[in-house]
């Protein structure tokens, strides 16, 4: 049986460039069992053609708020009672606004009222969109009156930007519809997590840092929150937005990461490291800016913890999962650490090549356990952690 059988959805396209998506995303939920009605608002048809929608689901398409014809096959009333899920994808900045101070202007905003159903939204949108003050309390008033929110992902835009605002792959949406409906896997598991990089001062204005962006990190947090854990993330610096539904902790070092990692490690079932910690600091912070007047400089560095190791090494440790990139020899060089530093599961990519890695939105992975491996080609960073957070949850109930 497919998880979506016998579920009824709600699908509700806004006008935004994603709606080309939503055609895709119609087709992922039929196969995966649902039975699928469409309503668009005005702007919506301005990308696509209700035609679209209808000859791939199979019936009318609804558009007007009181169009006699529509209103005789199902009154909108009815239509709202009908859906099990109402899912706005994407859910433009103009949308989410309007649901947030109730209006009822068009359709879908009237359905979101009288419906008695959960209502998810994946924004899509430009990230300055997104990331405007009046968008995010929009969103958080809606969220606390029960609205869930898919996404956004993080990456390359429409208009030639690239930031969170992406709306989610529609076979991501597929799954998360596919969760909403079945009790998680990881419900009531406690995860903890690393992402990001850190950052170690050298003066009051210079830091050491590296090229990780955070994106594995908060992509695989959002999956894992999603299979029905409860996690807690300590992130270094980046500028992702906050997940929704995840215990955030903001933390600058490395040594701020390992107290903080050690202060919640004791509550978690799952600690996952996916930071890019810096392995050394500087043995001293200048208190005052260091001046250019030296034609040569030293810094002289000291180890920091390995947290994950640490984690590993402690006396009932969690299950453990650590990630490993490297240049060459991949499988056994990831092996190796894996065995040193005694993890469950280590996801080991290949850096330095054209595509993948720091900064992307892309990545390959190979996961290595104590019995098994598994390849995940090159795809979006979020479909990958959807993959990942699978094999975990996985491996985390063969091994309880
Ligand atoms: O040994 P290496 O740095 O390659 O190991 C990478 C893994 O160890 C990652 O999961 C990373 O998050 C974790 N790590 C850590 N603390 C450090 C260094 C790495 O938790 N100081």
């Amino acid at each position: 049986m497919s998880g979506l059988s016998n579920k009824k959805i709600l699908l509700g396209v806004t006008g935004g460039i994603a709606c080309y998506k939503s055609a895709v995303l119609l087709r992922a939920l039929q196969t995966a069992g649902a039975e699928v009605r469409v309503v668009m608002t005005p702007a919506a048809r301005a990308f696509v053609t209700p035609l679209t929608f209808q000859a791939l689901s199979g019936h009318a398409v609804y558009t007007e708020l009181l169009d006699p014809a529509q209103e005789a096959a199902m009154d909108h009333i009815s239509l709202a009672r009908w859906a099990d899920l109402v899912l706005i994808a994407p859910a433009t900045a103009d949308f989410i606004a309007r649901a947030a101070t109730g209006q009822a202007d068009d359709l879908l905003s009237t359905l979101c009222l009288a419906t008695e159903v959960q209502i998810a939204l994946a924004p899509a949108m430009n990230r300055q969109m997104w990331l405007n003050p009046v968008t995010q309390e929009n969103l958080q008033r809606l969220m606390i009156r029960g609205y869930l929110c898919w996404g956004p992902d993080d990456g390359a835009q429409a208009c030639g930007e690239t930031g969170p605002g992406r709306m989610l792959e529609p076979e991501v949406l597929c799954q998360m519809a596919e969760s909403h409906f079945s009790p998680g896997i990881l419900e009531g598991v406690r995860v903890l997590m690393t992402a990001g990089a850190t950052r170690e001062a050298i003066d009051p204005v210079r830091f050491v840092g590296n090229r990780s962006s955070g994106k594995m990190g908060y992509a695989l947090a959002q999956s894992m929150r999603d299979l029905g854990a409860e996690v807690t993330l300590v992130s270094g610096p980046t500028s992702l937005a906050i997940p929704s539904n995840i215990t955030t902790i903001h933390v600058e070092t490395a040594l701020e990461m390992y107290s903080s990692v050690m202060e919640h490690v004791e509550d978690c079932d799952i600690f996952i490291a996916v930071a890019a910690v810096a392995d050394y600091r500087p043995i001293q912070i200048a208190t005052d800016k260091i001046k250019k007047n030296k034609e040569k400089q030293t810094l002289e560095l000291v180890r920091n913890p390995d947290i994950l190791a640490e984690v590993a090494a402690t006396e009932s440790p969690p299950f453990t999962v650590g990630f490993a990139a490297e240049t060459e020899k991949v499988e056994q060089h990831a092996d190796e650490k894996r065995r040193r530093k005694q993890l469950d599961i280590i996801a080991a990519n290949k850096v330095g090549t054209d595509e993948g890695g720091f900064e992307s939105d892309r990545n390959a992975l190979l996961l290595l356990w104590q019995d098994g491996r598994e390849e995940l080609p090159m795809m979006t960073k979020s479909v990958l952690a959807h993959r990942l957070a699978e094999r975990i949850a996985a491996q985390y109930r063969a091994r309880i």
